[in-house]
């Protein structure tokens, strides 16, 4: 399915035209569809249907609470980073015993909560963590059920700063300490040890680096299934990526192929901690073009979205299709526009705040409204006020019909959470 599509030259969300949120909402405006989300929710569910798998939605990738309703209705779960997500979470209808905490700065604050919470698992992501956890729940007399979160030295061939899987980064506990984990798991008081976690990056259009991860993993669980201990649930983690502008990947199918052939066979309890899958396509960032500048070599559009509404191209280098709402007539008619290379600039004071270069766009004029596709994932929930910008609105749309789910944070209302120096 494809939320998103032009009739009559318009580009609509579902039954939508987009020119009706902004004529009310105004730009820039993150526009969500809920039946993509659906559809992306049984895409992925539906092929693991008979291994009854746990699906933790990553909530850092979109934290919209009703985005996070509409996929806890579908059956989906949460994977929180925070208190503060953690707090998100349960606001929005997901049971405590549907979640899980990942994340190597949980705080004692932030593991009482999680304990006194009663969550599904919490992961644990290092030896240190694992003896703060231990006395929290001890002294809460309260169980803790734990994953030890394996970093399995896999280069999950992404971008760098989404590699989250080898041994330079900050991110679980390296095989060589693995041993002594789960031993500290299974005889620290408060907890109870579950099984193991891998998350090895995000975006991963190649399959590769998961069946490296999955089998070490695989192997791991084995081995300690011999040695007579129990593992009841391995997860996966997230990673999975999408296809951005016009890249190709692998079919899902192959994904679903390597857990049934690898992960499948151990007998444990498989979850998931899908992101990016779940969410990125199911949002647009709508924007208008402020003004177009000639400059000495280039030509830049100059959107009213910046850096700080959509910040994945200036901190990853990621490039999002572009593509207007209203497409010019292709023939004849004096509004037909010819095709013009162009840099996509926000207003943000910072080199930065640069879309991408070469885009090939029809000659676009002030005023034009754009949308830039796949912006559902690590969009919204990065935004920020910077350079006293109102915080990005977001839109849920569902059939014809939409609800402004979060409001446009004025500049005014920012100002009302400070106070004046005395
Ligand atoms: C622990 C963990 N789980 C799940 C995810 C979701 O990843 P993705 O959005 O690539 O599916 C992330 C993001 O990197 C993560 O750090």
């Amino acid at each position: 399915m494809n939320a998103f599509t032009y009739h009559s030259g318009v580009l609509w969300a579902e039954e939508l035209p987009l020119s009706e949120v902004t004529a009310d909402v105004g730009t820039p405006v993150y526009v969500y569809s809920k039946r993509q989300l659906e559809a992306n929710y049984a895409a992925f569910a539906e092929p693991f249907r008979d291994l009854a798998p746990d699906i933790f939605f990553a909530n850092k990738v979109n934290p919209s609470l009703a985005v996070l309703q509409t996929l806890a209705a579908c059956g989906a779960g949460a994977e929180v980073t925070s208190a503060g997500e953690l707090e998100r979470a349960i606001h929005a209808g997901v049971a405590p015993g549907c979640i899980t905490f990942s994340g190597v700065g949980k705080r004692r604050d932030e593991l009482t909560a999680a304990v006194l919470a009663g969550l599904a698992q919490i992961t644990v992501e290092s030896l240190e963590e694992m003896a703060m956890l231990s006395e929290v729940a001890a002294e809460l007399g309260r169980p803790a059920s734990i994953v030890v979160r394996l970093n399995p030295d896999v280069d999950a061939q992404t971008h760098a700063k989404l590699s989250t899987g080898h041994k330079e980064t900050k991110f679980g506990i390296e095989e060589a300490h693995l041993d002594e984990a789960v031993h500290l798991a299974r005889t620290l008081p408060g907890l109870v040890f579950k099984g193991l976690m891998v998350h090895v990056g995000s975006l991963l259009t190649d399959f590769s680096p998961f069946r490296v991860a999955y089998q070490r993993l695989a192997d791991h669980v084995r081995r300690l299934q011999k040695a007579g201990l129990s593992v009841d649930r391995v997860d996966l983690g997230g990673g999975v990526g999408i296809p951005y502008d016009g890249q190709t990947m692998p079919p899902f199918s192959d994904y679903v192929d390597l857990v049934q052939e690898i992960i499948a066979p151990l007998g444990c309890k498989i979850a998931f901690e899908p992101g990016r899958r779940l969410v990125g396509d199911a949002g647009i960032l709508v924007t208008r073009v402020v003004r177009v500048k000639r400059g000495a070599t280039r030509t830049f559009v100059v959107l009213d979205a910046g850096m700080n509404d959509l910040m994945r191209p200036a901190l990853y280098g990621a490039r999002h299709t572009l593509m207007p709402v209203r497409l010019p007539p292709s023939t004849g008619a004096e509004e037909s526009r010819a095709t013009e290379r162009v840099d996509v600039v926000g207003p943000v004071c910072e080199t930065a705040d640069l879309f991408g270069e070469a885009y090939e766009l029809p000659s676009p004029r002030p005023g034009d409204l754009m949308a830039f596709l796949q912006a559902g994932a690590y969009g919204a929930g990065m935004a920020s006020c910077y350079n006293g910008r109102p915080l990005v609105p977001e839109v849920l749309v569902d059939g014809s019909s939409y609800a402004v789910t979060r409001r446009r944070i004025s500049v005014a209302e920012q100002m009302t959470w400070e106070s004046m120096a005395r």
